[in-house]
Order: structure tokens, then C-alpha cells, then sequence
């Protein structure tokens, strides 16, 4: 196991003029054996950052540290790393045992040795039933482990895992989460996962790096990250639905200066008798819960409210909504800054 640092670590693409930027100095402190997983919209560097920790992406500037010693020059072979990506290819001619088994016996690891990581590997994600079967004959979820079997049995510092519930339904990938939740706690290894669905970061993450256009916008656990949001893009991008972000409301009564945009989730909007009067203009029914969306003006609000309400509203009626103002977020208007 090792802690991972990254200093000011810098991606272009080609040289000179033609020279593209991606990333644009990202820095973390990871901890040995922190769970944590990078977030954010796609073609923001999420895979590249990860490609750089693994060894197959040149680092253009700054430095990548795996267990306190900079691995910049150091071959992929020899970062002591295991990935796993969405489009995990097993041989189709090798049982299950065989592909676990495979990276193995090319590092000439004792058969005695392999045998007994792909059983403990097998029986922590039950698959120890399926070990004679060809990949054709298992279910996409039992694919996936098979994949992540053959990433434990190397026994690495460091876990990286590139989208790989993304090929999964959204049931399987519920289900997935889970078993990469308890394999964490059970080995405990630093792990760097990759996702551009929130409540896969969500749930994941120990920390989340949340990525925007190259830039690492905020890096903290799920509950900071959604209660303290560190920018505007944050705000809305972590959340569903996102946070009401208000640019011409009643922004002054609330104590906003000029130039700030005052960000409310929709659960911290609450209806009554009095307050701002809005219109609805969609209903979404959700179970448990309710979104409504609004209008109040030139801004457009979603309001979060329990499935309970007496009466659901009807579209086009006039909602009377008030913010908890304990529950207010201030950001600058131009530089998208928490204030
Ligand atoms: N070989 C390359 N040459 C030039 N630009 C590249 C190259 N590879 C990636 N890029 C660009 O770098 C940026 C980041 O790409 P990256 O694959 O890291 O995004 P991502 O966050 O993983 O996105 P996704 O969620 O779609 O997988 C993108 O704008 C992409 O077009
Ligand atoms: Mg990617």
C-alpha cells in the first residue's frame, strides 16, 4: 500500500503552437489507503490524470509521487499499480481461474503462489463457483469482477479504476459499487476511481477530486464537497437535482452584495404562505419525493418537496417558497468563487 502525491501536475498534448493543454496543475496530497475517486463532465481530464498515476501518459510538468518516491521516469511495469478500465477484455478462450491467473504465471509466480491468491480473490468476490467457465458463459456483472480478480490477485499498492461500472445496468451497478466498497475495506488499498456520475462519487468516494475543463475545482469527502461547495461549477455539478443558483433574485434581502449569486438547494427551498412568489412550471414525481420547477422572474428554481404535501401543485399555480437562510451559499459572479 502507499500514499500518492500529486505536485502541480501538468498534461499537454503535442508541442509548440500546436501544443494543447489539459491539465492544468493539479495537486493532492492522497493518503495510504484512502478510497478516492475523481470526478467530473466528460473531456475534463479525468483518464488522463489517471493514465499519468499509471505510467501511460508523459508527464509535461509537475510531479506524480507513489509511496514517497516521484515515479515520473519510472515504467508502468515497475509502479507496483493494477487497472481496471470500462472495456475490461478477458481472453475468451481462458476459464476464469486462467485469466485471474494469467499475469501471474507470465511473472513466473510458483503455481502453489497463484492457486492460492485466485481462491482468496475468487472467494472475496464470489466467483469461486465460476472458475472453470469461458468469460461467453458469465453475466456482464461477473465479467466485471473477473476483471477486478484479475487486478487483486496482482496484490498492488495502488488500485486505479477507469469507469468500470459504465458498461453495467443501473442495478448491477449499484450492486458492483457495493462489492468494490467492501473489497476496499477488506484490503484496504489506495484506490484512484474514475466516474463522471455523481452519485457514484457520491457513494464511493472517501474524497472526491471534483475536475472541471483540466482544473481540479475542489478536493474534500462527499458531505464537504455537497455542504461547502468551493465553486459555482461545484455546486451544480455535484447534486441531483443541482443547486439553485440565483443571479438577479431577491439577493439583497438575504444580506448578498452586489455581484454575488446567492446558490440554495432545491431541499432548502421551503413551501408556505409567505415568500417569494413563484410559478410552476413542471412537475416531476419522483416516489418518495416531488420536483417542481418554478419560474420567479429571469430565474428558473427547482424545488424539492416531500411526496406528502397535501395537494401537489398545479402547473402554472403561484408556489410561495422561502429559503432557509442557514442553508445560503455565496458565490462571486465572476470568478465563480465560493465567497
Ligand atoms: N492524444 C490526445 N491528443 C490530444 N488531445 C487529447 C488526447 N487525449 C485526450 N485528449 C484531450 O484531453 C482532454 C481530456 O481527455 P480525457 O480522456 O482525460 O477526459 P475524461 O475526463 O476522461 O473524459 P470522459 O469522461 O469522456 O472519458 C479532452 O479534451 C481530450 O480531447
Ligand atoms: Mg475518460
Amino acid at each position: 500500500m502507499a500514499s500518492i502525491t500529486l505536485k502541480n501536475v501538468i498534461k499537454r498534448y503535442g508541442a509548440g503552437k500546436t501544443a494543447v493543454q489539459v491539465l492544468h496543475g493539479v495537486n493532492a496530497d492522497i493518503s495510504d489507503g484512502e478510497f478516492i475517486v475523481i470526478v467530473g463532465p466528460s473531456g475534463c481530464g479525468k483518464s488522463t490524470l489517471l493514465r499519468m498515476v499509471a505510467g501511460l501518459e508523459e508527464i509535461s510538468e509537475g510531479d506524480i509521487s507513489i509511496g514517497g518516491k516521484v515515479v515520473n521516469d519510472l515504467e508502468p511495469a515497475k509502479r507496483d499499480i493494477a487497472m481496471v478500465f470500462q472495456n475490461y477484455a478477458l481472453y475468451p478462450h481462458m476459464s476464469v481461474f486462467d485469466n485471474m491467473a494469467y499475469g501471474l504465471k507470465i511473472a513466473k509466480v510458483p503455481v502453489t503462489e497463484i492457486k492460492s491468491r485466485v481462491d482468496k480473490a475468487a472467494k472475496i468476490l464470489e466467483l469461486g463457483h465460476l472458475l472453470d467457465r469461458k468469460p461467453r458463459a458469465l453475466s456482464g456483472g461477473q465479467r466485471q469482477r473477473v476483471a477486478m480478480g484479475r487486478a487483486i490477485v496482482r496484490q498492488p499498492q495502488v488500485f486505479l479504476f477507469d469507469e468500470p461500472l459504465s458498461n453495467l445496468d443501473a442495478k448491477l451497478r449499484v450492486q458492483t459499487r457495493l462489492e468494490i466498497q467492501k473489497l476496499h475495506r477488506e484490503l484496504g488499498i489506495t484506490s484512484l476511481f474514475v466516474t463522471h456520475d455523481q452519485v457514484e462519487a457520491m457513494t464511493l468516494a472517501q474524497r472526491m477530486m471534483v475536475m472541471n475543463g483540466g482544473h481540479m475545482e475542489q478536493f474534500g469527502t462527499p458531505e464537504e464537497v455537497y455542504n461547502r461547495p468551493a465553486t459555482t461549477f461545484v455546486a451544480s455539478f455535484m447534486g441531483s437535482p443541482p443547486m439553485n443558483l440565483l443571479k438577479h433574485g431577491p439577493n439583497a434581502d438575504f444580506g448578498g452584495k452586489p455581484g454575488a449569486i446567492m446558490g440554495i438547494r432545491p431541499e432548502h427551498l421551503l413551501v408556505g404562505d409567505s415568500g417569494w412568489a413563484v410559478q410552476v412550471e413542471t412537475i416531476e414525481m419522483l416516489g418518495a419525493e416531488r420536483l417542481v420547477y418554478c419560474r420567479m422572474g429571469e430565474e428558473s428554481l427547482i424545488v424539492r418537496t416531500d411526496e406528502s404535501l397535501s395537494s401537489a401543485p398545479a402547473i402554472g399555480a403561484t408556489l410561495y417558497v422561502t429559503p432557509r437562510t442557514d442553508r445560503l451559499h455565496w458565490f462571486d459572479a465572476d470568478s465563480g468563487k465560493r465567497l
